[in-house]
């Protein structure tokens, strides 16, 4: 389970680059000169990330959201009851009914998944909502029909910057992931939905709503207790973590116990938007440009998934466009040139790929994108995947490193979640590897002085948390209510 430090053997490479013609050679180096973040960088970043954490939690606040979610500290283990939880991603909605039982650590759970329609993302928040309160209903006419649900309480994982003045309200931020829904930014979304729920006539209250990686460190703590940072590294990328009341400058005005421990959604995705300190290159100013909200998450858009494919894209073309540079020469490359039709698992197939004929690669090209590519082509096509994908983990290791530097953590668990952590191949290594240089542990050799022969903080699959999480959010909110601590 444990992703190590060691990076993984990458392919061999025998007999290739040598056959590569001098423009496409010229270019390669080009694109690792733009694509490859070095160690000195990375600690750059991280340094840089720390004081911006830091500045996002105090009044005067920062371009780090560090919002406060109200989830008021760890499990206990011994947490009990029926829930129902919601996640609303950017590609699927699942609906999860969870039971917590006695047992301590232990959870059952059923679920459905519906398809998040892409006509969605740019409509309404009418047509969201009620989209959102049909897939429930369904979800419920078939596992409880008849039943009496009056007191089921419902976490909804909500993956987006919103502010809470309390944990079953969120005014919405700004949309991300490409979402563009008109009607919702700056207003309170759990008003919205409990409207569709109850013109539905659907007795469910909103106990909780969370973030996705609120969710992820809640329930991966459930199961192992030195979990202290939960990540998403998907469609989007971000991570929560517990901080201490008397940290968050923003909350002085309420008198909590400086003590007291309140989980941060950072929303880390907004990090560097004044471009300080990330290496950005012509291609993700492009995307920027073009995204539904320009100058808006920065650090994101060069690592999330819904952006990876995007950028080998725009490499593609922009090669393609160059009069001293033969690339798919005399060919229609059309299909190439519609935004947004690779998506990351492009890259991965291509990274899985054997190195030595990258034949897939090549079948993949002519059968989607009509495009035949030569052999110093698709070695080209498999150098630009490796970047992208190394950038995109070495860069999400700045954060993890940050939080950990910010909270003075010399071993942490970590845990994380999403498509690009789960299926990127290399991702979890390259990630290893750029902590291991960023914390520096090849000099005090900490890992070993530990002896379990693992490194100090290690970022391990998670436990759901859009589903277990949000059960466990949702019972202890229900805890605090019943103990009168609002
Ligand atoms: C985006 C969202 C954030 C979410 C992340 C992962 O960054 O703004 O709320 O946690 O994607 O899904």
């Amino acid at each position: 389970m444990a992703s190590r430090a060691t990076p993984r053997r990458q392919p061999s490479r025998k007999g290739s680059m040598a056959d590569v013609p001098k423009d496409l050679l010229g270019e390669i180096q080009r694109l690792e000169e733009l694509f490859t973040v070095d160690t000195a960088k990375l600690k750059a970043i991280t340094d840089h990330f720390v004081s911006e954490l830091a500045k996002g939690l105090s009044k005067e606040g920062g371009s780090i959201p560090m919002n406060p979610t109200w989830c008021m500290g760890y499990p206990t283990g011994h947490e009990q009851g029926t829930f129902l939880a919601l996640d609303m991603g950017g590609t699927n909605l699942r609906v999860c009914e969870i039971n917590l039982p006695e047992e301590v650590g232990e959870f059952d759970i059923i679920q459905s998944k519906y398809r998040m329609p892409e006509e969605l993302k740019t409509g309404t928040g009418e047509e969201l909502w009620g989209y959102v309160a049909d897939c429930l209903q369904q979800f419920i006419e078939y596992h409880h029909e008849g039943e009496n649900l009056d007191n089921l309480p419902l976490g909804f994982t909500f993956s987006y910057p919103a502010t809470q003045e309390y944990i079953n309200h969120g005014v919405l931020q700004r949309w991300t992931k490409g979402f563009d829904i008109s009607g919702v930014e700056g207003e309170d979304v759990v008003p919205q939905f409990e409207a569709a729920l109850k013109e539905r006539g659907l007795p469910i209250k909103l106990t909780a709503l969370i973030n996705d990686t609120t969710g992820t460190l809640i329930a991966s703590n459930y199961t192992d207790q030195e979990m202290r940072i939960g990540c998403i590294f998907g469609t989007g990328c971000n991570a929560a973590y517990m901080e201490h009341c008397g940290e968050v400058g923003k909350l002085a005005h309420m008198n909590l116990d400086p003590d007291q421990e309140i989980a941060i959604n950072c929303e880390w995705g907004a990090f560097d938007n004044e471009h300080q300190v990330l290496p950005r290159t012509p291609y993700d100013v492009i995307i920027d440009k073009d995204s539904p909200r320009p100058g808006q998450q920065t650090f994101e858009k060069m690592i999330a998934g819904l952006y990876l494919g995007e950028l080998f894209r725009l490499v593609l073309v922009d090669l393609h466009s160059k009069a001293d540079v033969k690339i798919f020469e005399g060919q229609d490359i059309s299909k190439l040139q519609k935004p947004y039709s690779l998506d990351a698992s492009v890259l991965s197939d291509i990274e899985n790929d054997p190195y030595e004929n990258l034949q897939e690669t090549h079948d993949a090209f002519k059968s989607h994108l009509s495009i035949e590519c030569t052999k110093p082509e698709l070695e080209l096509i498999r150098r630009l995947t490796e970047l992208i994908g190394t950038r995109s983990a070495r860069l999400s290791a700045c954060g993890v490193a940050a939080i950990c530097k910010k909270k003075g953590y010399k071993t942490a668990h970590v845990g994380a979640d999403g498509s690009v952590f789960n299926k990127y191949p290399h991702f979890k290594a390259r990630g290893a590897q750029a902590l291991k240089e960023i914390l520096d542990w090849e000099k005090d050799r900490e890992g070993k002085r530990l002896g379990r022969g693992h490194d100090p903080v290690e970022i391990l699959p998670a436990e759901d948390g859009s589903g277990v999480g949000a059960a466990l959010i949702a019972a202890l909110t229900l805890k605090r209510v019943q103990e009168g601590n609002v």
